[in-house]
């Protein structure tokens, strides 16, 4: 039966509400397999991991994970609306030297491919997706940008909704380094040891879809819900990233904003904190990463640190 379903189709039937009369009009054994969204996401997952079977694209398919070698900017890359929740950390144009993206556009270009990748997450995102962006307040190297701002304004255009914002104290920042002018009020320089976890949605705010299982604990709930965010930022030399987030983070969002077996993506995988918070978290999981260095160091920290798990 369920060769002769076009994914399209099932997908369309899951939005519209009618998957499970469809089933029951047309298979009824299937629909009792089908009588829940653990399986519906299961059955997605599935699908795009048979698209991508024996290509090169595929870099590790491990347990409910997948991570592709791909460009956030290829908006082929998925032709369904398919993730439940999406958390990133985009390049922030604050030209790290990352091995393939050049991290130093010009301030124009990097709203350009800003606005680009925020539309792909769209188009790939259910009704009822969310989207945590984790993104800078402000920066003020190569000249000062109000990036949150100006970020949160691009998701608006292109079609997410503004929920609320998370600000993340960042304890270990090292960007206490300039002044401007020293003990004198001719242009001293203000730099906030914060970024921005920016929380948008699709379409509703409420979840009706899914499996309605939440994991969270009343101390996390009570503690997430205040939308002050303290812990450390993340070692890049004991992770080996130019600029990998925290595993905290991605945790938290997923335990706030989502149930067990939603689909998650991060669009800039890096070195894969978000699929193995997703993975320990009994989620399934999509990311994709254009460099094919940063995609073997994500594969090996996905296979070592989500082994005790699911
Ligand atoms: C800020 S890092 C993400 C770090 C990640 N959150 C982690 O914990 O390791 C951004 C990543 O995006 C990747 N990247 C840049 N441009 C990309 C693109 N067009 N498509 C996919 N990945 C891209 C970079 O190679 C880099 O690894």
């Amino acid at each position: 039966m369920l060769k002769f379903v076009n994914i399209r189709t099932f997908v369309y039937l899951l939005n519209k509400q009618s998957f499970y009369h469809y089933f029951k009009m047309n298979n009824t054994s299937f629909h009792n397999a089908c009588n829940n969204e653990l399986n519906t996401n299961s059955f997605i997952h599935s699908s795009i991991l048979n698209k991508y079977e024996n290509n090169e694209k595929n870099i590790l398919h491990h347990k409910k994970s997948l991570l592709l070698n791909e460009d956030a900017l290829n908006k082929n890359i998925f032709d369904e609306e398919i993730f439940d929740l999406i958390i990133t950390s985009p390049p922030y144009n604050v030209d790290i030297k990352y091995n393939s993206h050049h991290d130093d556009l010009n301030y124009e270009e990097y709203l350009i491919f800003s606005e680009q990748w925020m539309q792909n997450c769209f188009r790939w995102a259910k009704k009822q997706c969310r989207f945590c962006l984790n993104i800078p307040l402000d920066k003020n190297k190569g000249g000062q940008r109000s990036v949150g701002a100006d970020l949160t304004i691009l998701a608006q255009k292109v079609g997410w909704k503004y929920h609320s914002t998370i600000i993340w104290n960042e304890g270990n920042i090292s960007r206490r380094t300039a002044w401007g002018s020293w003990l004198s009020a001719t242009a001293p320089y203000v730099i906030s040891p914060v970024e921005l976890i920016v929380v948008l949605y699709k379409d509703e705010w409420k979840k009706t879809f899914g499996s309605k299982i939440s994991d969270i604990t009343k101390k996390e709930f009570m503690d997430w819900t205040n939308g002050l965010w303290t812990f450390n930022g993340e070692s890049k030399k004991r992770i080996g990233h130019p600029a990998p987030f925290p595993l905290e983070l991605p945790f938290r969002c997923i335990k706030l904003f989502s149930y067990i077996d939603d689909i998650i993506f991060d669009p800039f995988v890096g070195s894969g904190t978000t699929l193995i918070a997703a993975n320990n978290t009994n989620r399934y999981s999509i990311g994709l990463e254009i460099d094919k260095k940063y995609c073997g160091l994500a594969k090996q920290r996905i296979i070592n640190e989500t082994k005790l798990l699911f």
